[in-house]
């Protein structure tokens, strides 16, 4: 099958759907490909870096007549009449907010594949493409924000003097806000960041930000890992907390948003008059209603008070060329699973889940919405400690397992010290012992560091590997077997903690 790429029409659009290292992967997958001329330019690929690709450079019309044609944006009315009948698209097609287009996909017959519905989990994570440009925005977010700032953001001492490094507050942190978090945190801002979901605090410190919770005595987590409306007391704790921080904060960065309603208004107009000249704020949200009254979609307003408001819709197209790579290796990896031979056939399966939700219309049928997908971005269990039920539970358990477990312990103790001979009572006593430290001395690391601990800890296993060579010399079939056993399985732990140590640093060395 031959695929087109055709040329963003939107004066604002400036990304491409696929790039020279995606046409490559392109043709690996068997298919031809067809570039409209130009359709790189605003990205800085050109067509001769197409061509170099493997790539053929054709005009808008054979572009557009291809079996299948890739975009960035969704097509307007005209673009549907240049696709040839019982084709497939794939764009970003807005399939909950354009019924009309839809229609006119039905009509010609076409296969629309929208990747803004591929559901959001594990599997489906190498095509998620508005996790890749979220994150891209969240970056560019805090470039803009910088910009209009005017100001560098990290605290100084000089000889001419003291500079205050810079606050920022970041309203939401899912893709978009963890990655402005991150940025702003590298630049030098102090960052503090909200969020209705309270396992995020850990996401957020690990990006170089401090959480600030909102307290309330309620569930703020869905079962599928997203945030739910936010209750009225979560809304009034939360709006206090805004209008403090308001009047402490340099930039603010809002990017809150519940799938399938307008964005929450989080900042007032009141917060904003009570900013400082010249602070900034980006609501990220301004293209789904907007988190800042105020805002304007794809605008930026300045405040009586001297307040920069950034509305940009098209932050990830601001850095055109990174974004139509993630957005090209999205879609290559799309077309992996749509092309399980690599024969350059496209094959749909509606049974497959992911395939299912992308496959918005297909042979004169509409295909949207599709049956819901259960999404767990949370393990279930993080739940748990804020329903107040198990937060009453949990101590109780809590108070009757450590003195039974010690009992337990001190019983079998003395029982071994009464019955059994010399050297075990000391042995076991050791055995205990150990127990009781190692629980509280691992208890107390924080468990994401478990595992460098435990690769290191495996070189423990040189005792093992000691004690049993020496028990290799005695006259005993079964000893010397089961001294072998643990030499090896010793060994195999002492050299792989070793190993996964060295990758672990590895990871963490430059270049
Ligand atoms: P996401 O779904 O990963 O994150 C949204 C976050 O908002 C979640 O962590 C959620 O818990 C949080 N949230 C919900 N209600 C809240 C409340 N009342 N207060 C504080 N936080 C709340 O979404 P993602 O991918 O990070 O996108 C964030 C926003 O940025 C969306 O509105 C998206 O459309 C927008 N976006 C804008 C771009 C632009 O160019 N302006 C480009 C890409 C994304």
């Amino acid at each position: 099958m031959r695929i087109g790429i055709v040329a963003e029409s939107a004066a604002t659009e400036t990304r491409v759907a696929a790039t020279p290292a995606t046409v490559d992967r392109l043709v690996k997958l068997g298919y031809q490909v067809a570039v409209e001329s130009g359709a790189g330019d605003d990205a800085q690929y050109s067509n001769a870096a197409f061509a170099d690709a493997g790539a053929t450079v054709v005009d808008g019309d054979e572009a557009w007549s291809c079996d299948i044609v890739l975009k960035v944006t969704a097509p307007t009315g005209a673009e549907v009449g240049r696709l040839r009948e019982g084709s497939a698209l794939v764009g970003l097609l807005s399939p909950a907010l354009d019924p009309d287009l839809l229609d006119a996909l039905t009509a010609r017959r076409v296969t629309g594949l929208s990747m803004d519905a591929v559901p959001r989990i594990s599997r489906a994570q190498s095509m998620d493409v508005l996790s890749s440009m979220a994150n891209i925005a969240g970056y560019r977010a805090v470039v803009e924000a910088v910009h209009e700032f005017g100001r560098f953001l990290p605290g100084q001492v000089t000889a001419a003097g003291k500079v205050p490094a810079a606050k920022i507050l970041v309203a939401g942190a899912g893709v978009a806000g963890l990655a402005a978090i991150g940025a702003a945190s590298r630049l030098g801002a102090i960052v503090r960041a909200t969020d209705p979901r309270p396992e995020v605090a850990d996401q957020v410190a690990s990006v170089g930000g401090q959480y600030l919770p909102v307290e309330v005595d309620e569930q703020m987590q869905s079962t599928d890992g997203y945030a739910k409306a936010t209750s009225t007391d979560y809304d009034r704790l939360a709006a206090a907390l805004y209008s403090e921080q308001a009047r402490d904060v340099d930039i603010i960065i809002t990017t809150a948003l519940i799938p399938g309603r307008p964005a929450p208004r989080l900042i007032t107009a009141a917060d904003v008059a009570a900013m400082r000249a010249g602070s900034v704020i980006v609501d990220m949200a301004a293209g789904q209603g907007g988190n800042v009254e105020g805002s304007v979609p794809g605008g930026r307003v300045v405040t009586d008070n001297g307040v920069t408001i950034l509305g940009y819709t098209d932050l990830a197209g601001r850095l055109p060329a990174q974004a139509s790579q993630l957005y090209g290796t999205n879609v290559v990896n799309l077309l992996k699973l749509l092309t399980p031979e690599h024969d350059g056939q496209l094959d749909i399966d509606l049974d497959d889940v992911v395939q299912r939700a992308i496959t918005v219309t297909h042979q004169g049928e509409l295909l949207w919405p599709p049956p819901p997908t259960q999404v767990s971005v949370a393990p279930a269990a993080a739940i748990a400690p804020v329903a107040p039920q198990r937060s009453e539970e949990a101590p109780i358990r809590r108070r009757w397992t450590a003195p039974v477990l010690l009992s337990a312990g001190l019983a079998a103790l003395f029982w071994v010290i009464a019955a059994a001979p010399p050297p075990l009572p000391q042995h076991f006593t050791v055995l205990l012992l150990a127990i009781v430290i190692g629980y509280y001395v691992i208890g107390k690391v924080h468990h994401a560091l478990h595992t460098p601990l435990m690769s290191v800890t495996n070189a423990i296993s040189g005792i093992i590997v000691v004690g049993a060579m020496l028990q290799l010399g005695v006259d005993q079939p079964a000893v010397r077997v089961l001294a072998f056993v643990a030499v090896l399985a010793a060994g195999v732990n002492v050299f792989g903690g070793f190993a996964v140590t060295r990758r672990m640093l590895g990871m963490f060395s430059k270049g």
